[in-house]
């Protein structure tokens, strides 16, 4: 879910990028600045964040300058995640001399990864907020107010902010993600999440179909719903774990495949995505009810992290590259010419050149759409820290990413190739990068089309025949 470093970016243009709202009814006055880095959980955290500072008065700004409260939502995935909000600090120095009630508070997972070692590391930092604790906001912007440092890093439980409707940041207008699983259980060797995002809750039904009804009202035509690990979402009640619950509680309880109906059912014209799928828990429940279901997006993202059984072993997957292979078959046999995507982590402990071609040849079997590639970065605190050694060299890594990343590219270009000649039904998301005479938006499979705006209007769909392709977009018209 983090779209970073080599990969295809869907959220680039938002990454480190201010983030905005209308003014507050009743202001306080006060600016927040408020920035974001990392996956679209983050994105979706920072509207929350926004809606709990909207309502004490604060309006928001995207000049530095003007800031009364700089707030950096960050991200602990891979070390140069981090080094970039210790970049970004660094540049707040100037801004603290010239005005000394400035204040700087770092939320997200580097808050809780680092906790109070974070006010010694960087003297400007004024507040440390874990993403379980931002309700105390108000709170902890009153202690610092006041001159004291203020931290809250206590993971919860059960915390889910589902009674908080969020402020749609940087919004289109269209597209709304909207958070239906908060933290993660899986303990996946190399990945810091489990630490900095807690334990695995699952967050009511009834507040998720509020909110994606909510949003189709004002005119959003398309939610994402959003988990670490979305098979795994599961609603009894209380939000118990799975393994907890008795038989009847389990006959009784939501599990994803009947949230994603739900979600379906709102309306035919709301188009449903979700993400992250997780190669173990997958269901052909679920890939049944995207069949059934027009308005469910054909697209699956469904992280392998290496070719290798011995590798995915070593990762604490849950899976072998057999089993990969047959969840992406199933994929294929129900949902025919569904886009499907993957994460890549390349050179992993001990991992061998037999094994990296392992990973290529899968990669080239699946025939990926789009790829998110990485290269191994070693996390304090993880499994693979503790027991393995970072023993690929740097050089290594670096060529071995270099092949992923060109293979991905050759897939994705003969993907987008196949769309040429085809009619696509786009939903509109606004105007082209590229041009403003031209509108942009994706097909079911995830693929951006662009296409002439005629007489259209942003949040409409249209069939765009494809006439011709660049690498990773395709151009057409309305037919
Ligand atoms: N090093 C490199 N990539 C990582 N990811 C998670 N942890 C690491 C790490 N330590 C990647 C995985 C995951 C995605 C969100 O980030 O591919 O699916
Ligand atoms: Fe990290 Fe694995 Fe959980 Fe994904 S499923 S957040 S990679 S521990």
């Amino acid at each position: 879910m983090e779209p970073e470093e080599n990969n295809k970016v869907i959220l680039e243009a938002r990454q480190g990028e201010a983030l905005k709202l209308e003014n507050p009814p009743v202001s306080n006055g006060k600016k927040l600045f408020l920035e974001s880095y990392g996956c679209q959980m983050n994105f979706s955290d920072s509207e929350i964040v926004a809606s709990i500072l909207y309502k004490e008065g604060f309006s928001t700004t995207e000049i530095l300058e003007e800031a009364d409260l700089i707030f950096l939502n960050t991200c602990s995935i891979r070390e140069n995640a981090e080094n970039k909000v210790r970049q970004r600090l660094k540049t707040f120095k100037k801004l603290k001399q010239k005005n000394p009630g400035l204040l700087v508070g770092v939320l997200g997972c580097m808050a809780e990864r680092l906790k109070t070692k974070f006010l010694e590391e960087e003297k400007i930092v004024d507040m440390v907020v874990g993403p379980d604790a931002y309700r105390s906001l108000p709170e902890l912007i009153s202690e610092a107010e006041g001159g004291q440092k203020a931290v809250n890093v206590i993971l919860s439980k059960e915390e889910t902010y589902a009674d908080i409707s969020p402020v749609r940041l940087a919004s289109n207008g269209v597209c709304a993600y909207i958070s239906i699983t908060r933290g993660c259980d899986n303990m996946c060797s190399f990945c810091v999440v489990p630490f900095t995002r807690g334990r695995e809750r699952s967050r009511d039904p009834e507040s998720i179909i509020k909110e994606a009804t909510e949003l189709f009202e004002k005119g959003f035509r398309e939610v994402t719903l959003l988990g670490q690990n979305v098979d795994s979402y599961i609603w009894s009640g209380g939000g118990l774990k799975k393994e907890l619950l008795t038989e009847e509680q389990k006959a009784a309880s939501t599990n994803f495949a009947q949230l994603l109906e739900l979600t379906a059912k709102i309306h035919p014209d709301l188009r449903v995505r979700f993400s992250t799928s997780h190669p173990k828990d997958m269901t052909d429940e679920v890939l049944h009810i995207m069949a059934k279901y027009e308005n469910i997006c054909d697209y699956v993202h469904l992280p392998v992290q290496s070719g290798s059984t011995r590798i995915l072993e070593m990762m604490n997957r849950g899976y072998t590259r057999e089993w990969y292979k047959q969840r992406i078959e199933s994929i294929k046999k129900i949902i025919p010419g569904c886009g499907i995507s993957t994460d890549i982590i390349s050179g992993f402990c001990s991992e061998t050149e037999e094994e990296h071609n392992e990973t290529m040849s899968l990669m080239e079997w699946a025939g990926y759409n789009f790829a998110y590639m990485f290269s191994y970065s070693e996390r304090p605190k993880t499994l693979a820290e503790r027991k393995f050694k970072d023993d690929v060299s740097p050089e290594i890594k670096s060529r071995r990413i270099n092949e992923i990343v060109n293979l991905q590219k050759k897939l994705s270009e003969e993907k987008t190739k196949q769309g040429v000649g085809k009619i696509h039904r786009v939903l509109i998301e606004g105007t082209s990068k590229k041009s403003e005479e031209m509108y942009s938006g994706r097909n079911t499979q995830n693929s951006v089309i662009v296409f002439p705006k005629e007489n259209y209007k942003v949040g409409e769909y249209v069939n765009v025949l494809a006439e011709r392709c660049t690498p990773a977009t395709l151009i057409g018209m309305v037919v």
